[in-house]
């Protein structure tokens, strides 16, 4: 999505794709709406969403601040999150906290993505979300319709590929390459 989306806006030239892709954009869009809500679906039925929940944010944010003072050493280092209770078979605690605001910011990304590419897809099925976003855009920047859409797509687009970056690099500073493939753990525990 974010390689055909850049080639649709002039940022990759010929050198990755030698034709237009952005059919893939729209076809590949579609089935990524489609994916995220059996996603979104299935993390509620298996319960698998509580771990991510709404009322978990504060939590993340002060494990997140608190990772933050360990970080500049004013503060000892943070004690190992994920436990497990072998007598119930159950997680007590499944994640690293500071990974429930990063999920929800993936979300909010889509959220924002989703309906603003179904505004440039489809204007006249999707009117009613220019009707929301022009207001906004004439505010902020005086342009609202198109021109603003694609300038809001596109934004998203940025903080998308920016926090794509900062999971790659924290993949490698974390080592958590070899259980990414092999699917033990094996990164080393504070
Ligand atoms: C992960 C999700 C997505 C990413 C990363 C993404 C990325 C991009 C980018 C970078 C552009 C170029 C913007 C520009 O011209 O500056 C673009 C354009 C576009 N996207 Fe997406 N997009 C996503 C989802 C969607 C979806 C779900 C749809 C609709 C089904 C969609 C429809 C469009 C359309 C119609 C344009 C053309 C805008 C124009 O006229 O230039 N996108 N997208």
């Amino acid at each position: 999505m974010i390689l055909t989306g850049m080639q649709r806006g002039g940022m990759l030239g010929i050198v990755v794709f030698p034709s237009n892709t952005f059919s893939y954009h729209v076809a590949v869009g579609i089935l990524f709406i489609a994916s995220s809500i059996l996603v979104g679906y299935e993390m509620i039925m298996s319960g698998s969403y509580s771990w991510v929940a709404v009322r978990r944010i504060p939590f993340s944010f002060r494990y997140i601040a608190a990772e933050t003072r360990a970080w500049f050493g004013l503060w000892p280092p943070m004690k190992e999150s994920i436990s497990y209770d072998p007598a119930t078979k159950r997680y007590k605690e499944k994640l690293i906290p500071s990974a429930i605001v990063v999920w929800w910011a993936f979300v909010i990304l889509g959220w924002v993505l989703v309906p603003t590419g179904l505004a440039l897809a489809f204007p006249t099925q999707f009117a009613f979300i220019y009707s929301i976003v022009d207001p906004i855009g004439m505010a902020l920047t005086g342009v609202g319709g198109y021109a603003f859409m694609v300038a809001v797509h596109r934004l998203a687009t940025v903080f998308l590929l920016l926090l794509v970056f900062m999971h790659i690099y924290s993949t490698f500073i974390y080592r958590l390459v070899q259980s990414i493939i092999i699917g033990y753990r094996h990164e080393p525990v504070a």
